[in-house]
């Protein structure tokens, strides 16, 4: 029977993330389980700040972005010497089971934890960048999606208005999966993304032929992980071969705040609900994830080991639609 649990949320944050506590604190409570919150993520793991949290320390926060308990990205927990005192505070602070909320640089942790120590370790994934195998999407993607996605339609009000290009530049370091999903819903004509080699004499030319088929204004998203290199250095690279006068705009953090999505809220409370359950049924080293709407659970490793697909079939879809 578990007594104590601990949860953190770590690496960037994401809108969902206080929904997934409240789901844990509650479920936890449910279950006659305590819950100690560690603040700021690994980091605070390893100076030992925590917090106690019960049904009423959780009110009024499933709304919230951010995350109450605060993150950070720790070099320590890399080292050997920081795994140990890491494992020793787990054991000093009466920790059974522990739910890491993040995304593969949180699981890499949460999974050497759970190798040294014999607490119960279960991951819930929180990112923005949905680039975790074991679940169709992370809490933290719709919400950014649908950020990202309000600034494009207004961008594309003002280069409407002027008749320019925009390039307009979404977060994803490694994987372009809120620029694919974000440009096809926002119209765009053209979108970059780190998994497709970009080429920009044919990028230039699809600009020239778009302006000479008539079509004045065009927005480009860029992932900010492409391979060709931010929106910024893109454009400077097109140079004098744009036809057409142009101007960037970097969405950046603003797509990591503000209120979760519905379907952000669901996710958290589905994920953070079922990560107690792994736990109070006695099973540890993988994360809970949605897939086809059942929750299911996967061994860390593979959450960042294999590869999640991106829809090729919408960049073709994009290309037919951007006409
Ligand atoms: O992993 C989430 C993410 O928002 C990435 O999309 C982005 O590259 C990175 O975090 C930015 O990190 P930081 O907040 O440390 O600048």
């Amino acid at each position: 029977m578990m007594r104590r649990i601990g949860v953190l949320t770590s690496g960037g944050d994401g809108p969902g993330m206080n929904a997934a506590i409240r789901a844990v604190v509650r479920s936890a409570v449910f279950n006659d389980v305590e819950v100690i919150g560690i603040r700021r993520g690994f980091a605070g793991l390893l100076d030992g700040e925590t917090v106690d949290l019960g049904p009423r320390t959780v009110a009024n926060l499933i709304h919230r972005g951010g995350t109450m308990l605060g993150t950070a990205r720790s070099e320590e927990m890399k080292t050997a010497a920081g795994l140990r005192k890491a494992a020793e505070n787990l054991d000093a602070f009466g920790i059974e089971g522990f739910i890491a909320i993040g995304g593969d640089g949180t699981f890499r942790g949460a999974q050497a934890l759970s190798e040294l120590t014999n607490v119960h370790v279960v991951g819930v994934p929180g990112t923005i960048d949905n680039d975790l195998c074991g679940t169709d999407v992370t809490i933290g993607f719709d919400t950014a999606v649908n950020t990202a996605l309000e600034g494009i339609d207004r961008l594309r009000d003002t280069a409407e208005a002027h008749q320019r290009l925009f390039f307009v530049e979404v977060m994803g370091r490694t994987r372009g999966f809120i620029a694919l999903s974000v440009g096809v819903a926002g119209g765009a004509e053209d979108i970059l993304v780190p998994e497709i080699r970009t080429d920009l004499a044919e990028l230039s030319e699809a600009i020239r032929e778009r302006l000479a088929a008539g079509k004045r204004a065009s927005l480009v998203v860029v992932a900010e992980g492409d391979d060709a290199g931010r929106a910024f250095e893109i454009a400077e690279k097109l140079g004098e071969n744009l036809v057409m006068d142009y101007r960037v705009c970097v969405l950046g953090h603003l797509q990591r705040g503000g209120a979760p999505s519905a379907q952000d809220r669901l996710l958290a409370s589905k994920l953070g609900a079922g990560a107690v359950r792994t736990l109070v049924e006695g099973r540890t080293g993988v994360m809970v994830g949605l897939v086809n709407g059942k929750v299911v659970e996967t061994p860390f490793e593979q959450t960042w080991s294999n590869v999640k697909d991106l829809d090729t079939e919408l960049l073709y879809l994009m290309k037919v639609l951007a006409r």
